[in-house]
């Protein structure tokens, strides 16, 4: 058939709601990761659970290039948020990417104590078709068509704000709203989640457009309270209108 556009989530709370939506569904298990394909509004969609953490979704990603031959990928889903003005139900379109667990920390002898903040960004490793070999880049940019598309929809969105910002990737929760000041500022991140910028680096490796989509579902700005699941479905709404205006503007 023809190529779907591939979108991901990690949850199930972030992704059934998508799957309710096609027609025609097929169920597939790659490896052990799930993975759903149908129509939607007649466009091809696959949808993919790539559970929590860089490594799943990078395999996930890996897989779905081989199997399904996206024309492009959505990575969406909940976010801790970084800057202190989003609140829960807000969504931030990523303009761009980040590995905040790639890093080099400045060298400090024996009893010198640990410093969180004396690092240098590192980046992480994509194969660069102009260059013909793989790079270290620190950020990775979002593909222009998926961004227009995601802004050309902003208003069917009506339960928070729709902004654009730098998504902050790691196997990491921070907790500490010092630690996640300092990210902000340090990387200039909006939010952060645990697998966007690890599909980017192998979209870029394949080629393919990607764009991570993110709702805010818990700020440490707000006290230590849990996050918020119910921003899930609201935010896969939003995805389908990014996905229909992307499928028929192609
Ligand atoms: N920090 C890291 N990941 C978060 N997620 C939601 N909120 C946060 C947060 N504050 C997302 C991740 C992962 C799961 C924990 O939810 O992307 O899939």
């Amino acid at each position: 058939g023809a190529r779907p556009l591939l979108i991901q989530g990690a949850m199930k709370v972030e992704t059934s709601h998508m799957v309710e939506q096609l027609e025609g569904v097929e169920e597939y298990r790659l490896g052990q990761w799930y993975f759903a394909s149908g129509t939607y509004k007649g466009l091809p969609l696959a949808i993919a659970r790539t559970q929590w953490g860089l490594a799943n979704a990078a395999a996930v990603t890996a897989l779905a290039m081989e199997f399904f031959q996206p024309v492009a990928v959505i990575n969406q889903g909940t976010a801790g948020a970084h800057d202190p003005a989003l609140k829960n139900f807000d969504i931030v379109v990523g303009k761009e990417t980040v590995n905040e667990s790639a890093w080099k920390s400045l060298y400090r002898a024996e009893g010198e104590g640990i410093d969180g903040r004396a690092l240098e960004k590192l980046g992480v490793f994509a194969y660069d078709k102009e260059a013909a070999r793989f790079t270290q880049e620190v950020y990775h940019k979002a593909d222009e068509a998926l961004l227009a598309a995601a802004r050309s929809v902003r208003d069917v969105y009506t339960k928070g704000r729709v902004t654009e910002g730098i998504i902050g990737t790691a196997d990491s929760w921070n907790c500490q709203v010092d630690q996640v000041l300092f990210l902000h500022d340090f990387y200039g991140s909006a939010v952060e989640e645990m697998e966007g910028d690890a599909v980017a680096q192998i979209c870029q490796t394949y080629d393919i457009p990607f764009l991570t989509i993110r709702v805010v579902s818990n700020t440490v700005f707000a006290g230590d309270v849990d996050w918020d699941l119910a921003v899930g479905a609201a935010l896969q709404e939003y995805v389908l209108a990014v996905a229909e205006a992307y499928m028929r503007s192609r």
